[in-house]
């Protein structure tokens, strides 16, 4: 199925792509850089998918639907449980046992959650909303996967304004980390894995993030990361030490 058309369309053919990867991961070598390539294109995909949701989708659900309120609340939780367990399978070799096991529960969850959007929230929605509605709706969820963070953040904000406002900022500074460590690709997935399974990335990649962010960032959106992240001493900070104490954290 390709992208394109309305919500529904464009949110079902990325569930298609996603249940892909997970095959893809299930034929790939145990323990072997191919898999950890593909559990990294699955956490792209998903976390994408994830936030241009909860920009979009839910705010719709919550408004124009009876019960909506409960139902986005419901849905949040679960991308919640999955993007917690990306964290973790971020910083997990794949020889590693653990590797297989969040794996499996990503897979459990994601395949739950993908059901209960299909078959409970994209009918009521489709009954809720016109098709102009529902095509513009598709257009905004492709802008915001453009610009969305590709790596799991499980304490960032999930409900607008303010998912918003850093999602666009934390998605240049996550695909400036992808384009440089290679993620997601065979290079990325090559990379060695000197602290026993933890892959770190090179001190070349996290001066670049910070000097971007130094440069791309306005204050309050580095004030509010700051804040996210219980730094402390932020509110003493300027503009230069926010971006040094963010790219340390
Ligand atoms: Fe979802
Ligand atoms: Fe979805």
């Amino acid at each position: 199925m390709a992208h394109g058309g309305n919500v529904i369309k464009e949110l079902t053919t990325d569930h298609r792509e996603v249940e892909g990867l997970f095959g893809k991961i299930r034929k790939a070598p145990a323990g072997s850089a191919e898999r950890r390539m593909l559990a990294d294109q699955l956490t792209m995909e998903l976390v994408r998918h994830s936030v241009a949701e909860e920009q979009y989708l839910y705010p719709a659900v919550r408004d124009k639907l009876p019960n909506g309120g409960r139902m986005a609340d419901k849905e949040i939780r679960d991308h919640g449980k999955v993007e917690k367990q990306l964290k973790e399978l971020e910083g997990c070799a794949p020889g590693d046992r653990r590797f297989d096991r969040l794996l499996d529960s990503v897979e459990r969850e994601v395949t739950e959650h993908v059901k209960d959007e299909e078959e409970r929230l994209f009918p009521a929605l489709a009954e809720a909303l016109d098709a102009r509605e529902l095509n513009d709706m598709g257009d905004a969820i492709r802008r915001a996967k453009r610009m969305a963070p590709t790596r799991p953040h499980p304490s960032a904000p999930t409900t607008p304004p303010a998912n918003k406002l850093l999602g666009a900022g934390v998605g240049v500074v996550d695909r400036l980390r992808d384009a440089l460590t290679g993620r997601g690709t065979k290079r990325g997935a090559a990379a060695p894995t000197p602290d026993g399974g933890s892959r770190r990335e090179p001190a070349a990649t996290k001066r670049a993030t910070a000097e971007w962010t130094a440069e791309g960032s306005t204050y309050a959106q580095l004030y509010e990361e700051a804040k996210r992240r219980h730094i402390d001493g932020r509110s003493k900070m300027n503009k230069k030490e926010l971006s040094r104490a963010l790219s340390r954290g």
